[in-house]
């Protein structure tokens, strides 16, 4: 299978999850995604990770994104260490983990890497936007846990650049001012964007970040 790369149409798939059998597009819907593999059941780094994304069910709901986890582990293995998830890290992992016991998706998704480990998922990320495409690929090695601030940080620019002319630069935050799209003149651009556009450059365009009140 050829490598999946940003703007493909996220592969479909019918897959077992802990939560029943879920149709991927459909299971999708109107919302935003995330499909994250984890190298394993009842191990330390994936136990804090599930936990951690757990705990931001709110900050992806309000950002309308879905949360699917996979590993190579089977449906018994996941509802035993999902008791162990809540009760260690003090939550309730209330979204789907898929049991990829025969690897369909992890090969569909590229998510095993032989030279990494040859049975093993690495901790791979796929954002998919409403529209089914693929907006951004991370791969971590087993032995660094993610960081899920990050990935909400890249949401909001995800979602804020697919609805306005705008990139958002090095280390930016919700709330703070972002790029003009090069595709757009300066000119252009103080018609759009009302707040106002200094030019620092005649290619380096700042705007106050358009959809805030
Ligand atoms: C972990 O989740 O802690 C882990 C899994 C596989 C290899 C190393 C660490």
């Amino acid at each position: 299978m050829a490598s999946i790369r940003l703007g493909d149409e996220a592969p479909n798939f019918i897959a077992e999850t802990s939560e029943g059998k879920i149709n991927f597009h459909e299971w999708l819907g109107d919302s935003w995604g995330i499909l994250f593999s984890h190298p394993g059941d009842y191990t330390p780094v994936c136990t804090t990770e599930l936990g951690t994304v757990a705990k931001y069910t709110d900050a992806f709901n309000k950002r309308n994104v879905k949360v699917l986890a996979l590993s190579v582990d089977g449906l018994e293995d996941h509802h035993g260490w999902i008791k162990d998830i809540n009760e260690t890290q003090n939550t309730t992992v209330n979204f789907p983990i898929i049991a990829d016991e025969n690897r369909k998706v992890s090969e569909l998704y590229d998510m095993i890497h032989p030279n990494a480990d040859s049975k093993l998922t690495v901790r791979s990320v796929f954002v998919i936007g409403s529209d089914k495409k693929v907006k951004l690929i991370l791969v971590y090695p087993a032995s660094t846990g993610r960081n899920f601030d990050e990935l909400l940080r890249v949401i909001d620019s995800l979602q804020l650049t697919a609805y306005h002319k705008v990139a958002t630069p090095a280390n930016w935050k919700h709330g703070e001012d972002v790029v003009v799209s090069p595709a757009i003149s300066t000119k252009d651009a103080e018609g759009i964007f009302v707040k106002g556009v200094k030019e620092v450059k005649p290619y380096l365009r700042i705007t106050p970040q358009p959809n805030l009140d």
